[in-house]
């Protein structure tokens, strides 16, 4: 009997101790020097709502706690960075422990997608695929090579445009996704609808959601990946699995395409091409291809496109700034012609509006890493295995950086004193930073250039009523404006025959 009780005693203490033991655990993180921010479930529970916009969700945690942020919950250290000076300090100077993305149970391994590189950690695989990337599109020369194709895609689109500008969308999507899949697979898109359009943005928009932080729980408790489909609750094994397929057709079908063009001698120079046209090539150096050109092909099918569409809607809702891009084009390359690659140096303007589209509209809002080993910034702890969220968003948001950064003002990076650009803050940081880089900024420029040497773009009138489209970007980890109606119109007839005007590859 005193042995019974003795032992329910020492059960009922260690069982106190260990609830104890949890609630310290859940409610101050595991060392006190954690950055200051949310613990335990109650903090989680009592996070701010923000219609389901994780960067607004950051913003306000930063706000009220400072720049370096924690959100710690059973043992998972989440450090929210909202400044640019520490994302510096940390990311870039410190990038051998910040290098890594954060375990993504429900995407890169339930999915497929780890090895993307988006999702991949900091390995061999990695430094492989960043390798390949530079030696293809890794510098303004490099890129060159594609002027040509570029500025023939963008006809191409514009056409499209004048023809059925209510799908705007669509278009620009088709504009920059045919543009990449040239380079990628020497792939040609057909005319209307394309497949492999579709099919970037079908696996594009399943990457951002199976990727999204906190979406699925399977993420937070990883062990929960075992399950089996069948039971209740497993919905998100079902749905990995729809988008695994997806994965397989997005990296197998443009692959085994170039695969039967080099067999039937028709093949157009493309980075898969060459490679799989190597005398030494081999299974590993062809699947590292392979997956590389999926890389290439996902990532140029999204975020430039995703600016691109945000163009128009800036266009729309600033006139002002329009017509002063239109003057200068008008002035420096005349109305004769569409404005080339050649034009650009001649084009500050021009230059200072993208720039200032690149920093207003943010395709990427917040970027991901994970920590290798411990770290102490400004005296707070900052654990090895912690989740680094970095919000650009709120960084090219930043009242200390930029002045009234809710107007759009191209004007800011004019003059004798231009703000920061945004070039080093909206393409990511240190080894990871954007590797599509030069050719996206490329093909965004050219596309504004033409577009506004083309069109008059404004609010459109329905039923006598003048519609103001929102500023409003949705997603998770690749972001859109929502769909928006407005006008687009050539310039005069003689912008019209421009656009009409044949256009040929070779010059
Ligand atoms: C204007 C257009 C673009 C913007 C604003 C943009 C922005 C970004 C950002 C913010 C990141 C995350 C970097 C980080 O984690 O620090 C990223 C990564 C990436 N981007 Fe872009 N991007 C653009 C165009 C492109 C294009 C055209 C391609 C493809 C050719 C591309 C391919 C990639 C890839 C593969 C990654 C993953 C890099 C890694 O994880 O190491 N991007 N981009």
């Amino acid at each position: 009997m005193v042995s019974t009780l003795t032992s329910l005693h020492l059960i009922t203490a260690c069982s106190g101790a260990l609830v104890f033991c949890f609630w310290l655990y859940t409610r101050r993180g595991w060392r006190p020097n954690l950055p200051p921010g949310v613990c335990g479930l109650q903090g989680f529970l009592n996070l701010p709502s923000v219609d389901g916009k994780i960067w607004l969700q950051i913003l306000e945690l930063n706000r009220q706690h400072g720049d370096l942020a924690s959100a710690s919950l059973l043992g998972t250290h989440v450090i929210l960075i909202g400044s640019a000076k520490i994302a510096e300090d940390l990311i870039e100077k410190r990038s051998v422990n910040y290098s890594d993305r954060p375990r993504s149970v429900m995407c890169g391994e339930l999915s497929g997608w780890g090895k993307i590189m988006l999702l991949s950690n900091y390995n061999d695989w990695f430094r492989a695929h960043r390798k390949l990337f530079a030696q293809e599109i890794g510098s303004n020369s490099t890129v060159a090579k594609f002027h040509r194709m570029i500025e023939f895609e963008t006809r191409r689109s514009l056409r499209c445009i004048l023809d059925d500008p209510a799908r705007l969308q669509a278009h620009v999507r088709k504009n920059f996704t045919s543009i990449i899949l040239r380079i990628s697979h020497g792939y040609v898109t057909q005319e209307g609808d394309d497949p492999l359009v579709e099919l970037a943005h079908t696996a594009n928009s399943q990457l951002s959601m199976a990727s999204a932080p906190g979406l699925y729980y399977v993420d937070i408790i990883p062990f929960l990946k075992y399950i089996p489909s069948w039971l209740p609750g497993a919905g998100f094994k079902r749905r990995a699995k729809e988008y695994a397929a997806v994965l397989h057709d997005l990296v197998e079908i443009p692959h085994n395409y170039v695969k039967s063009q080099l067999a039937a001698g028709t093949a157009l120079p493309s980075f898969s091409s060459r490679i799989l046209g190597k005398q030494d090539l081999t299974e590993e150096l062809e699947d590292n291809l392979k997956w590389a050109a999926a890389t290439m092909y996902q990532g140029g099918a999204d975020t430039a496109n995703s600016v691109g569409y945000a163009f128009y809607l800036a266009m729309t809702l600033h006139p002002r700034v329009m017509k002063k891009a239109q003057e200068e084009l008008d002035s420096v390359v005349g109305v004769r012609r569409l404005p080339t690659f050649a034009d650009r140096p001649s084009l500050p303007y021009l230059d200072a509006l993208v720039t200032e589209l690149l920093r207003w509209h943010t395709p990427a809002p917040i970027t991901m890493r994970s920590t290798r080993v411990d770290d102490e910034y400004n005296g707070y702890f900052i654990p090895a295995g912690s989740y680094i969220f970095v919000n650009i968003w709120a960084m090219l948001r930043d009242e200390r950086t930029y002045t009234n950064p809710l107007e759009f003002r191209p004007e800011r990076f004019l003059g004798d004193n231009p703000e920061p650009h945004p070039g080093s803050v909206c393409f990511g940081f240190g080894r990871r930073r954007c590797p599509g880089y030069f050719i996206g900024h490329s093909s965004l420029w050219l596309m504004c250039a033409q577009a506004l040497a083309a069109f008059d773009i404004s609010k459109c009138v329905e039923n006598g009523v003048e519609i103001t489209p929102e500023f409003n970007l949705v997603g998770e980890i690749l972001a859109h404006q929502a769909p928006f109606k407005c006008s687009i119109k050539p310039r005069s007839s003689q912008a019209e025959a421009l656009v009409r005007q044949e256009f040929s590859l070779s010059e």
